[in-house]
């Protein structure tokens, strides 16, 4: 058994917690709408036909806010196909994913969905195929209170109201090669400048996110971001980052330490954003949204089988199925996230439902949660008040990719006398025994403690075993005069609530 300990001070803040940290993605991709949030006919469907269980188990994981509707989907789409009457809505080829697109679930419904799950729309323009004017359209169709054709035209279809969007991504991954209408780093600050200038002449103060790069591994990374905000910097508030995870080498140390990977990358973006600031000499801050992140390794197939496959509706695509590791990943990109509040203002766990999500479903059947889901679940409803600067001693544990990296990582939040410790232990083999030296915290109960480990660190959830791999009361933990102490398993995640009472 090794030792780490931890030092927490409620006056060590970083920056208030973020609500919209635990935000999600909901994609015209594969099933994540289609027999995933929505799907009339299914025995949960309710009204708009969007599946209630779905519904339940969107608020159950603590979703703030969902971007929409893509993802590389957005590069091709025409906002338009999805309003208005259902029966005169085109099918299209959609053809990031290789699909048939029905347009049976559009802006209007996804706005209604929002309502329902209590979330906050963030919105994503098509800067891959359109431009300026059709971004506009669009804003004027979802944001005009009235008295204009496109803001008349929403009213036509069942909402005078205005659906008041403040959140907008300006395209998706144009750095990519994939993309449709990828452009060159000068290409798309150009469009994205004027794109926000002209949105912005309408509502000034809308919150506006470039694109980052798709990956810290493109070899653009860097470029790219100071090239776009040299066009861009003064119209937008958020250059976005992207940043998928997977154990593809059969390299599970490196996997599990994942996080350094993500610390590093928004370190080095906030350096290239402050970099433009400083050339700029501007008083403006560029602010990060991390508005795609998850573990996604298994099925990394952009198009399945290629142009021969068949074009259908609602294609099986990427449906990673995880297993506790992947959950104790999910959990420490959550605490890297926690640990970036001060510069992280946005960050959309990638997708909500089917695609690479926490959220499973079968068409006409029932949804369950992957173990991802509880590692987010827990620490959106535990995470309140300020994030804290955490000073760890951690043994170390080798990794191919990162040299040796803390075993233990921790972030804690605090909230008038509440306070809640996220930690993982990132290795393989070994259970680590952690004391806590609570300082000023005046905390003296322990609320909850959770732990989400196993035997077996592949195991799985699925619809025959929906609970395999939940999160267990962990009964080491102890507190004493202001010390607590708790013992980590190998490849696990813990949440610990503490209060003063
Ligand atoms: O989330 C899946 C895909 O990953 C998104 O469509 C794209 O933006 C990214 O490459």
């Amino acid at each position: 058994m090794l030792s780490a300990s931890l030092s927490i001070d409620p006056s060590f803040t970083v920056a208030p917690v973020s609500r919209r940290t635990f935000g999600t993605f909901v994609e015209h991709m594969g099933r994540c709408v289609y027999t995933g949030i929505y799907e009339p006919g299914h025995p949960t469907a309710d009204e708009d036909g969007f599946r209630k269980d779905v519904l339940e188990l969107t608020r159950e994981l603590g979703v703030s806010l969902v971007r929409y509707p893509g993802g590389n989907f957005v590069s091709g789409y025409r906002w338009e196909d999805g309003v208005g009457p259902q029966a005169d809505r085109p099918r299209r080829l959609e053809l990031a994913w290789h699909s048939i697109e029905t347009n049976q679930f559009g802006l209007d419904e996804f706005i209604r969905w929002c309502a329902k799950a209590g979330v906050e729309p963030m919105m994503a323009i098509n800067l891959g195929t359109r431009g300026v004017q059709e971004a506009l359209d669009l804003q004027e169709y979802a944001n005009h209170p009235g008295g204009t054709a496109l803001s008349d035209l929403r009213a036509e279809h069942g909402t005078a109201s205005p659906y008041g969007i403040k959140l907008w991504c300006l395209g998706n991954e144009l750095d990519g090669p994939w993309q449709i209408g990828h452009k060159t780093a000068t290409e798309y600050g150009r469009i994205a400048a004027e794109t926000a200038r002209a949105m912005r002449m309408v509502e000034p103060d809308l919150e506006l996110v470039a694109c980052g790069s798709s990956g810290s591994g493109m070899k653009t990374f860097g470029t790219w971001e100071r090239e776009v905000l040299q066009e861009c910097y003064e119209l937008v508030d958020h250059i976005s980052c992207h940043a998928y995870y997977g154990d593809d080498d059969n390299d599970p140390a490196s996997f599990l330490a994942s996080a350094v990977d993500m610390d590093r990358f928004i370190d080095a973006v906030v350096a290239s954003a402050d970099h433009v600031g400083a050339e700029l000499k501007s008083d403006r801050r560029i602010d990060i949204s991390f508005d795609e992140w998850n573990v996604w390794y298994k099925d990394r197939s952009r198009l399945t089988d290629g142009p021969a496959d068949a074009w259908e509706v609602a294609p099986r695509r990427i449906e990673d199925e995880y297993n506790l590791t992947d959950a104790v990943v999910v959990g420490n990109l959550l605490i890297s996230l926690l640990r970036h509040s001060d510069r992280v203002a946005v960050a959309c766990l990638a997708q909500l439902a089917n695609v690479i999500a926490p959220i499973m479903t079968e068409p006409d059947g029932p949804a369950w949660r992957q173990p991802t889901f509880h590692p987010f679940a827990i620490t959106s409803r535990l995470a309140a008040g300020q994030v804290l600067r955490v000073e760890t001693s951690s043994p170390t544990v080798p990794t191919e990719k990162f040299g040796d990296v803390p075993a233990v990582d921790a972030v804690a939040t605090y909230d008038e006398g509440k306070l809640a410790v996220f930690l993982v232990n990132r290795s393989l083999d070994t259970p680590i025994t952690v004391t806590v030296d609570l300082g000023r915290a005046g905390v003296t109960s322990v609320r909850e403690a959770l732990t989400m480990a196993d035997d077996d660190r592949l195991a799985v959830n699925s619809a025959a075993q929906p609970d395999r791999v939940v999160p267990q009361a962990n009964d080491t933990v102890k507190l004493e005069d202001g010390q607590l102490t708790v013992t980590l398993p190998a490849v696990s995640w813990t949440a610990l609530s503490l209060s003063a009472d």
